[in-house]
């Protein structure tokens, strides 16, 4: 099975065999009471919760828990973070034995304390502590508060014997709680560091400020993280999880897995995705079903990786068209400064500060070229630029159906892949205004020949569809033809010679549909 709404963990979880032991070694120096704090860094969906989810139940024991809070769970980032991470971690403590999360009743101040004190564990702990904890969910968030709400987790460990790793993900986010400086990053290492009991992992997707802040000599946090750089999988494992089959579905074929990974990359979570799309499609998964899914997911308006990048494109260019225009002039591939500047016409000055501005969607080449850290993103940038049609063809089509889709997008048609129910006998469907234009590829010089069976295949479903048709001939030296079906010579088979070459197809469209 394909998931892709919830972190995975158990069977689902695949690979990573390296960082998940690097992790539970630092779960094994927690139990020995010397803890080693992890930063997971890694772009969004990468797996980073996912990985300490699963590292965190192979070291299953009693005294073990795992606390995990995205600090983007409320924006704005507020103070209020640590008081949900003190409920979470009363929840870790005590939400199996009272049957109901206590960070759920934060807005019933009474129906919290009433759950805390049903618990028995509850009860023997030190009572400076009980009523502290019995305080949380009530009152103005103040620096008093916050330590206590940051040292809960030690002192909760330390009365009831428990081992607690705490995950914090887009950490670097807290950095806008604090106007100076590193100023809450300083509080929060030196009640960390007391600490015997708890460690810490932090995630993020932003990288360069994540590295930043574990890094830099500057920073409160030097030296204290391990780091664990999170990345796409390896082409084998990315084949591997594509064809992990599923109860009841045939797994994809190994060569079409690989020209999958090929176009969409090894992140787990767009591998997933292209794994449940193509499970849906029934049997077993072919070519066009690969074309197919491809143009389902990434490829149109509402396809869910397409959703997901717009959301990012969002995200990173706010509403710089500038910055819009920087990204897009990547989507061609790597480029120098002054090439981008020449793409976007503008000062390479002022390309420099865009470029900065993008922050980790952008790196640099060893070349000193500038590139866009998920290829993956490009192709949809490339996508839903005007002629972007073409891009799914060239991607995961042959070639010649690349160069049909080149010839008819010059004349402003968009091209889709269509699912094998909708488009009939056509390869492609090619779309302009109001006109939808079946396209059959093959890839043979003139005369093309056609058994009268396979003709009237085509026919009727051109007719039962509404639309349009025509034969497009791709020789083995790319000499394309675009041929009318109109003028074919029928006799025992059906052939289209190079008579039936329709010139100028937005004319030949214009005639026919006055015709029709
Ligand atoms: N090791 C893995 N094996 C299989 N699938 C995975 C693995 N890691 C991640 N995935 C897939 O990627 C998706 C996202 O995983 P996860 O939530 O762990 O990522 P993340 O980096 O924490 O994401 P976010 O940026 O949203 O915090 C999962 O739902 C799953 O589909
Ligand atoms: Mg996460």
């Amino acid at each position: 099975m394909f998931h892709t709404s919830t972190p995975v963990v158990g069977e689902e979880f695949h690979n990573r065999a390296t960082e998940l032991d690097q992790v539970a070694r630092s779960i094994e120096k927690l139990s020995a009471g010397a803890p080693k704090w992890v930063a997971i860094i890694g772009p969004r969906k990468i797996g980073k919760t996912s990985l300490v989810l699963e590292a965190a139940r192979r070291a299953y024991s009693p005294s073990l828990r795992v606390v995990v809070l995205d600090t983007q769970e409320q924006s704005p980032v507020s103070g209020e973070v640590f008081r949900h991470l003190a409920l979470r971690v009363l929840d870790a403590a005590f939400a199996t034995e009272v049957g109901e999360s206590l960070e759920r009743l934060i807005h019933s101040p009474a129906g919290y304390r009433a759950a805390l004190l049903r618990s028995e564990n509850f009860g023997r702990l030190p009572s400076v502590l009980r009523s502290e904890l019995l305080e949380i969910p009530e009152g103005r968030v103040t620096d008093e508060r916050i330590r206590s709400w940051l040292d809960a987790p030690e002192r909760l460990a330390e009365a009831l014997g428990l081992w607690i790793v705490v995950a914090l993900d887009e950490f670097q986010d807290l950095a806008g709680l604090s106007p100076k400086d590193f100023a809450l990053f300083a509080r929060l290492r030196s009640v960390w560091q007391r600490h015997r009991r708890v460690t810490y992992f932090i995630s993020g997707s932003a990288r360069s400020m994540l590295l930043t802040l574990v890094t830099e000599e500057a920073s409160p946090f030097f030296q204290h993280f391990s780091i664990l750089e999170l990345g796409p999988f390896t082409r084998d494992a990315a084949i591997e999880l594509l064809r992990r089959p599923g109860p009841g579905s045939r797994p994809v074929p190994a060569e079409l897995a690989g020209r999958a990974v090929s176009a969409i990359g090894g992140n787990p979570f767009y591998l997933q995705l292209l794994g449940e799309t193509l499970m849906a499609m029934p049997g077993t998964p072919d070519e066009s079903d690969l074309k197919v899914a491809f143009q389902a997911l990434l490829f149109s308006p509402t396809g869910r990786l397409a959703l997901f990048f717009e959301n990012d494109f969002r995200r990173i260019v706010g509403r710089s068209t500038y910055l819009a225009a920087t990204l897009d002039a990547l989507g061609t591939g790597p480029a120098s400064l002054t090439e981008v500047a020449s793409r976007i016409g503008t000062s390479t000055a002022a390309t420099a500060g865009y470029l900065e501005r993008l922050k980790d969607a952008v790196t640099k080449t060893e070349e000193g070229l500038y590139r866009l850290a998920d290829p993956t993103f490009g192709l949809w940038l490339r996508w839903r630029r005007p002629g972007g049609t073409v891009v799914p063809m060239s991607v995961i089509g042959d070639a010649a159906e690349q160069a049909v889709a080149r010839e008819l997008s010059a004349t402003g048609f968009d091209l889709v892949y269509q699912s094998r129910a909708s488009r009939g006998a056509f390869d492609l469907l090619a779309t302009r205004a109001a006109v939808q234009l079946g396209v059959q590829v093959k890839r043979s010089s003139l005369p093309l020949r056609f058994t009268k069976a396979e003709w009237s295949r085509m026919s009727a479903e051109a007719a039962k569809l509404t639309w349009r048709w025509v034969v497009a001939a791709v020789a083995s030296d790319g000499t394309i033809s675009i041929l009318d079906p109109g003028r074919a010579k029928r006799g025992r088979e059906v052939r289209l010679d190079a008579s039936a070459t329709i010139e100028n197809l937005l004319q030949w469209i214009d005639r026919t549909a006055r015709r029709s």
